[in-house]
């Protein structure tokens, strides 16, 4: 069977780009800026970002276009009678179980949609907001109808293939998102007061922070740039040999924390003109705004705006965990794209079912450590499968394949200048997987446990 490729430079620019930007940049980054210190923050983030974030994302892309091949086949290839196949299926089921629960809160962000779309999301009373977004996740039909629509439209898109499907729809969605980015900037920043938010963003505030805050930075690193899922190495598969993949991976990186900046931008100022708390969490996006809306002139129609640009950046993210699945079947199980896409379409659904109700019927329902299905997939994945994966991806590369060959993929064979290939190096040898661990062994607790021994 004919592998297909990207068309252009732009076109897996696009692709890649719409993976990283999701609600992680729109959401929780403005978020945990402004707990964290403001730009004393991003300043951290910057740092993880290129020296940890970016040499991983190199590494990714290579493996993938050397190999040609999806994230089993890619380590089968590239170390023949080694297990490390084992960690490309790990990240295949990684995007499995994270697309499981990613399409629900998809779901949600089109419920807003269609609410603003119908004057509904501005009139309800402020002070039924909160209970409003709890009845909508605790009931059953609705969220459920959401999520298989956000399942459906990934569906379609990814069976149309990599160029007419993935690329197309990329090339399209992406330049709309920094459109209706653009206008919603502009709004936010010209309203009375919009200045308080700009300090809370940008304004370094090195008190705030702390230990915590950097971690927080180097695991939102990894998840942003959409690393340690098989993402990049299979849409890297699909990437013409002879394209720079140094320039596109920086492209990437500039474009996520672009974006991720610019999302802060549009909501941190109008959360402060309309005198609103900042520090909701995850319910800032659903609750809060749905309030600014309200009290801004035509917040119906600069609602449905925000609630859309929210829905397409969800949207050419969950096309890339689809497609790392979509790979996996075809290529190792010789399954036509049609049937793979299909059947996926229906496990993703049937195991959303669960998650779903964990927020409604089986909210009392735990299944593991006294966590509900919703948050035992969410920190399952979060807190032991994506460290894992991103710990395997740097120590295959350094130790299996070899960074000298990593390096001359990265220059194609030559025909490319790599100035960085020491810090590249010291980064996938060291720097990133000991980094990882560190958050690993955060997440699970070690420390605490180690500090609390010694006490
Ligand atoms: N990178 C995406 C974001 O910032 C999140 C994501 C993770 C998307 C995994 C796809 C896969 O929101």
């Amino acid at each position: 069977m004919e592998r297909e490729n990207f068309g252009s430079k732009i076109g897996v620019l696009a692709a890649a780009a719409g993976s990283a930007i999701g609600l992680g940049n729109i959401w929780k980054f403005p978020y945990i800026t402004g707990v964290n210190g403001g730009a004393a923050f991003i300043l951290v983030y910057l740092g993880c970002i290129l020296l940890v974030g970016l040499p991983v994302m190199l590494a990714e892309f290579v493996i993938g276009r050397k190999t040609q091949k999806n994230a089993v086949g890619a380590m089968k290839e590239l170390a023949p009678d080694k297990p490390w196949y084992l960690a490309g299926a790990l990240s295949v089921a990684t995007s499995f179980i994270i697309l499981s629960f990613y399409a629900i809160i998809a779901g949600w962000v089109f419920s807003y949609m269609g609410r603003a779309a119908i004057g509904k999301l501005t009139s309800v009373p402020v002070e039924q907001m909160e209970a409003n977004f709890g009845a909508l996740i605790g009931s059953v039909y609705e969220p459920l109808f959401a999520t298989f629509l956000v399942i459906a439209i990934t569906g379609a898109i990814v069976i149309a293939g990599i160029k007419t499907g993935i690329e197309k729809y990329s090339k399209l969605l992406m330049p709309l998102l920094l459109v209706l980015l653009i206008a919603l900037m502009i709004r936010s920043v010209t309203l009375e007061g919009a200045s308080e938010g700009l300090a809370f963003l940008f304004k370094p505030d090195f008190s705030l922070l702390t230990r915590h805050g950097v971690l927080e930075a180097l695991g939102h690193a990894f998840y942003s740039l959409s690393l340690a899922m098989g993402i990049i190495l299979t849409y890297g598969s699909y990437v013409n040999k002879k394209e720079n993949i140094l320039s596109l991976a920086v492209q990437v990186t500039i474009a996520d924390t672009l974006i991720a900046l610019m999302a802060g931008v549009v909501i941190f100022p109008a959360v402060f003109a309309y005198g609103l708390k900042p520090g909701q969490g995850p319910g800032l996006i659903f609750i809060t705004l749905p309030a600014v809306f309200k009290a801004m002139p035509f917040g119906g129609f600069f609602g449905f705006l925000f609630f859309l640009l929210v829905g397409i950046a969800a949207i050419t993210s969950t096309i890339s965990l689809m497609e790392v699945i979509v790979a996996f079947i075809t290529e190792q199980f010789n399954m036509t794209r049609k049937k793979a896409t299909l059947f996926i379409c229906i496990a993703l659904f049937l195991l959303s079912i669960p998650s779903n109700l964990s927020f409604g019927p089986m909210s009392g329902v735990t299944i593991f450590f006294g966590f509900n299905f919703f948050d035992f997939l969410d920190k399952l994945t979060a807190n032991i499968f994506l460290p894992l994966g991103g710990i395997f991806i740097c120590l295959f590369t350094a130790w299996a394949w070899g960074t000298k060959n990593a390096v001359k993929e990265i220059t194609s064979d030559g025909l490319y200048e790599f100035k960085w290939e020491k810090l590249f190096t010291f980064a996938i040898k060291y720097l990133a997987p000991v980094s990882i661990s560190i958050i690993f062994f955060n997440s699970l607790g070690v420390f605490k446990l180690i500090s609390k021994l010694f006490k």
